[in-house]
């Protein structure tokens, strides 16, 4: 705790904490962690009868409405959803103003942000109905906007959404329907994709959230702070590490060479880190990976792959990583993303679209947050103090005396 009289002769006290790590930033009912015990709830109920028992879409309206719904209340949601999955064909065209090679994240932060210069009817955050048609619209949209992105970035049309599809399967036919051919969706790689968006769907009060949270804080409208979120959630420490844990297994290259790898991790000189291991919060293990480390398995049993030499590699570096002293030590174990990135590969994922994937789970748990936060009557805005260590006061001295 710093004592505040001392910097600027004001009174009372502030902490400070970089990195917030034992900074509470706001209450919420929304997910619990217990980071000891391995144990994330949302709404209370377990994330693993979550990820097994239900589906993405009830898992949103969970998140959303603190309950889970009723058979009426989870069509009238499914409906709103799906009514909104088109986007404005204006919008549509913001792709082809990018490079074909630009990164989805670039895209996705910037067609994400463009919604609030269409949807006028769904800015006005003081207005309850206004919330609600913006929680869906972005919830509904988000997968459009991803799998638009990867369309044009390998040059093929548009797919345009099918509402009689699930979530999941829709958004795989978005994907990888191409015209001329037909394209049946595996149901086994449809829930696990369904999995996957209910394991990144919220993570409390992470770097994104918090990101999305704080641009909400200001009034800003809610498309805006989305796009706020995507981009916070793009970098390879948060959301990136599933796509950075892919190209490290690929650097690894073979089995022999893990050794030479761990080793870097554990050299302070060196910056490397074993990407997809280690979390701020879970100190023992994360009760998501348990579950995504199954599915792996499932995927590529169905996909009939039996010798991946990247899961073999990732299984054999698990294991030493596991055994090791320091990772022992710093209680880091693998988390979400070291799993997810092989499953979404052996679906035909492509590498660059694994955070966009994320983004779109994480949606639902930063529009929920984001409702929350704006329903809270005690909300003020976000305004985060600092330690000052730069120059004392002094005179200004003009150019030429410099
Ligand atoms: N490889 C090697 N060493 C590591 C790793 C790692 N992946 N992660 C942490 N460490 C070490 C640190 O060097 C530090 O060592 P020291 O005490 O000797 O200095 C110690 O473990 C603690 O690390 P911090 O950076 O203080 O832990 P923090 O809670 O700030 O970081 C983070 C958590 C960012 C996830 C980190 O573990 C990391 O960079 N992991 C790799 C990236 C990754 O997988 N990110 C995904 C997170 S999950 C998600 O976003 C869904």
């Amino acid at each position: 705790v710093i004592d505040i009289r001392t910097l600027g002769g004001k009174t009372g006290y502030f902490t400070f904490d970089p990195g917030f790590m034992a900074t509470a930033s706001c209450e919420s009912k929304i997910t619990f962690i217990d980071g000891d015990k391995g144990e994330l709830l949302h709404r209370g109920y377990p994330i693993d009868q979550l990820a097994t028992q239900s589906n993405f879409l009830e898992v949103a309206y969970l998140l959303l409405n603190g309950e889970l719904p009723n058979k009426d209340e989870y069509a009238t949601f499914e409906r709103n959803i799906t009514r909104h999955t088109m986007l404005h064909e204006q919008l549509t065209k913001f792709f082809t103003g990018f490079r074909r090679d630009a990164h989805p994240m670039a895209v996705m932060v910037g067609v994400v942000g463009a919604m609030s210069a269409f949807y006028h009817d769904s800015t006005d955050i003081n207005d309850p109905a206004h919330r609600m048609i913006a929680s869906h619209r972005l919830i509904a949209k988000v997968p459009t906007i991803a799998a638009m992105a990867y369309k044009y970035s390998v040059g093929q049309p548009f797919v345009y959404p099918r509402n009689d599809l699930g979530y999941a399967e829709n958004f795989l036919h978005m994907m990888f329907s191409v015209p001329c051919e037909t394209y049946e969706v595996n149901p086994v790689l449809a829930k696990a994709m369904d999995r996957i968006l209910i394991l990144h769907a919220d993570h409390e009060q992470n770097a994104s959230t918090s990101t999305v949270r704080l641009a909400g804080s200001s009034g800003a409208n809610p498309f805006a702070c989305i796009a706020a979120g995507i981009a916070c959630l793009w970098g390879p420490a948060h959301g990136g590490a599933n796509e950075a844990v892919i190209k490290m297994l690929e650097e690894i290259g073979s089995a022999d060479r893990i050794g030479e790898f761990v080793k870097r991790a554990k050299d302070k000189d060196d910056p490397f880190r074993l990407m997809g291991f280690g979390h701020r919060v879970y100190k023992n293990f994360d009760p998501r990976a348990t579950i995504m480390r199954q599915t792996c398995h499932e995927v590529l049993g169905e996909l009939g792959i039996k010798d991946e030499p990247l899961l073999d590699i990732a299984m054999k570096l698990e294991k030493i990583a596991l055994e090791d002293e320091y990772f022992v030590e710093r209680k880091l174990y693998p988390n979400v993303d070291f799993y997810s990135g092989i499953i979404l590969r052996a679906m035909g994922i492509p590498t660059s679209l694994f955070t966009v994937l994320f983004a779109v789970a994480r949606t639902v748990g930063w529009v929920a947050q984001w409702k929350e936060m704006i329903e809270d009557p005690t909300q003020k805005i976000g305004r985060p103090r600092q330690l000052y260590t730069g120059a004392a006061a002094r005179d200004y001295v003009a150019i030429n005396a410099r």
